[in-house]
């Protein structure tokens, strides 16, 4: 979390690293700061609690100036949201001022040994104790910054990414990275930082991806040097980043979220091309060509995610287990490092991830690395810490996704689920032709049923409205549509704030059940499939305890519809699919209401989009 953006070149910093942080703000957004060495060699620090807009009201009768800057937008960890909190932090004599993503796990220690020798804190942040700690070793032992940032880097545990100004050195910005993202952009004689490509798209194409233990010296006129902790020097490789401005901005949507939400049909078309190919009715992914070995010799699929990214992962699971008859578990990847799992050899571990920087999935990458099982990962962010630590894996192109709450990375993350499994399954000869030319087929025309479905946006906003008070909810779906369920609920409560529960439908009746009144809605996902009938006599339950019904059901349904308060109809597709259509009318549904709630739909509070701590 937090987003860090840096710039030094011939122009203005002031409105570059704003127009950056606003880009970062889903990163965090409970207070910002920035950090500017004007032409008179002044290290001037403003910040404040609150948004970058916060931000730019404080700023407005200061003196802004200067061509080099950092900045940053804060998703709190040590010491409450406030300005003293906030980032950049001064040293004690105000010669250097530092921003920092991430969590210096020994940072009391660090705090305590340097308090003993005078020096004095203003905030309770672990950042503050990082330019202490430089300054310290500067002063101390008489030596050159960058020397300092080593040394003291060297003395620190934990995750960062930094930036850091010293006044007397109005020509360098320091910036390193362990385990949290940094990127630098390379311009026409200027540089950029930051925590993803978002901030320097709009300036250059070329970056290069920090890796852990890199440190760049990032220097006016001169080329762009990176060094280990060690002093060896690196030589990075510079990329070329394909993301447009279009993308990252809200193009005529109110809210990313909704933007997002109607990207899917594009997304999804996207995330198949050159994989689905309809002409010969075939799924290829090059990863499972180029690693068949590895994959077809898997004895067990174990899937680490987080959040959305999770329930994702169980929709995998039943396409996974049912077309290619492989055992396969999924993992709250935050529990799965922690518990000491048996990970054998044979054992291949998919890794989803809509950002890839998910500090507990990237753990559990690790952990499996480094007991030999073969890592597959399935992410959007393309360069992002996951992807590069896994063996192969598929990114499933839906474009940058800014909305917190997420939307078309969990269709993406389905559909290349889908694709895995089909190519699997032909592999091992675990699938009858039929049913891959069903699905194959069926696939290719879920973009457009998408298109239908979204035709539905108004009546969902109009629904929305007799359910904006509602104080909870519960979501019931059986089989693939019981992940859909999950999603429906977490989308509802992340952003409007209103409780809500995903259930297993049949679940219901083991203690749910005694939760439903008149006041309570029930969203029932009661599509056309093996489970109707079950999932029908669920319906008929709570309507029997006067709880009212939101049924999403298949097109031209009239049984549910004269049981249910409201119904949403979905084009009919194959039962596995359905989590790829019936997940839209759900984001839509807690869309509406968040914003008939009047809430913060993009930035929910206490929430960001890439969780990089854990
Ligand atoms: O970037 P990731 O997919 O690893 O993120 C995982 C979760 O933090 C994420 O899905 C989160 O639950 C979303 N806010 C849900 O909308």
């Amino acid at each position: 979390m937090c987003g860090i953006v840096g710039y030094i070149g011939n122009k203005e910093a002031f409105p570059i690293l704003i127009k950056g942080l606003r880009r970062l703000e889903y990163r965090g957004y409970d207070s910002a700061g920035v950090a500017l060495i004007n032409d008179n060699g002044d290290l001037n620090v403003f910040k404040t609690k609150g948004k970058v807009d916060n931000l730019v009201e404080y700023c407005s009768d200061k003196n802004v100036t200067g061509n080099i800057g950092i900045a940053h937008t804060r998703w709190a960890t040590h010491g409450e949201p406030s300005s003293l909190n906030a980032h950049p932090h001064y040293s004690q004599s105000k010669n250097l001022a530092i921003i920092h993503n991430g969590i210096i796990e020994n940072y009391s220690q660090l705090r305590s040994r340097l308090q003993a020798k005078g020096i004095s804190f203003v905030s309770d942040t672990d950042t503050e104790v990082l330019v202490q700690l430089i300054e310290f070793i500067q002063e101390e032992k008489n030596i050159d910054l960058l020397t300092a940032v080593q040394l003291a880097l060297n003395e620190v545990i934990g995750a960062y990414a930094i930036a850091i100004l010293d006044h007397r050195n109005p020509d360098t910005i320091i910036a390193a990275r362990n385990q949290s993202p940094l990127v630098v952009g390379i311009g026409d004689d200027e540089y950029f930082l930051g925590s993803d490509a978002s901030p320097i798209v709009e300036y250059t194409d070329k970056v290069v991806y920090l890796e852990d233990g890199n440190i760049a010296v990032i220097k006016r006129h001169d080329d762009l040097k990176v060094v280990n902790i060690q002093n060896r020097k690196l030589y990075p490789e510079i990329q070329t980043i394909d993301i447009n401005l279009g993308q990252i901005e809200k193009g005529g949507y109110p809210h990313f979220m909704l933007k997002e939400i109607f990207e899917q049909p594009d997304c999804i078309t996207n995330c198949m091309r050159g994989r689905v190919n309809i002409d010969t009715d075939n799924v290829v992914l090059s990863a499972v060509i180029d690693y068949k070995k590895q994959l077809l010799q898997a004895k067990r699929f174990v899937i680490v995610a987080c959040g959305t990214s999770w329930h994702a992962g169980l929709i995998g699971k039943q396409m996974i287990e049912s077309f290619c008859r492989i055992p396969v578990e999924v993992e709250y990847a935050s529990e799965f490092r922690y518990r000491n799992p048996v990970i054998c050899k044979d054992d291949v571990v998919i890794a989803i991830s809509q950002s890839g920087e998910t500090a507990d999935t990237l753990a559990a990458v690790k952990l499996a690395k480094r007991h030999g099982a073969f890592i597959y990962g399935i992410c959007n962010a393309i360069g992002s810490s996951i992807p590069r630590a896994t063996d192969t894996g598929s990114y499933i192109h839906v474009g940058p996704e800014i909305g917190v709450a997420s939307t078309k990375a969990f269709t993406g993350q389905v559909s290349v689920l889908t694709m895995l499994a089909l190519a699997l399954a032909k592999e091992r000869g675990t699938i009858s032709s039929a049913d891959y030319l069903k699905i194959v087929e069926e696939l290719h025309q879920i973009p457009n049923k998408m298109k239908e479905l979204l035709k539905l946006n108004k009546r969902i906003a109009d629904l929305s409205r007799t359910f904006t008070y509602a104080r909870d909810f519960l979501f019931l779906g059986r089989g693939y549509n019981y992940p859909v369920a999950l999603e429906g609920a977490l989308k509802l409560k992340e952003i409007s704030y209103i409780h809500a529960e995903g259930y297993p439908a049949a679940e219901m009746k083991h203690g749910p059940i005694a939760l439903i009144d008149s006041d309570m809605p029930v969203v029932v996902i009661a599509t056309h499939n093996a489970m109707y009938d079950k999932v029908l006599s669920n319906i008929q339950e709570v309507k029997a305890r006067k709880g009212k019904v939101i049924a999403i059901v298949s097109k031209g349904d009239e049984t549910i519809s004269r049981i249910a308060d409201e119904v949403i109809e979905m084009p009919a597709t194959i039962e596995c699919l359905e989590p790829l259509l019936a997940t839209i009318p759900l984001q839509l549904l807690a869309y509406h209401i968040a914003v008939c709630r009047g809430k913060d739909v993009d930035q929910p509070r206490n929430l960001a989009k890439s969780v990089t701590v854990e």
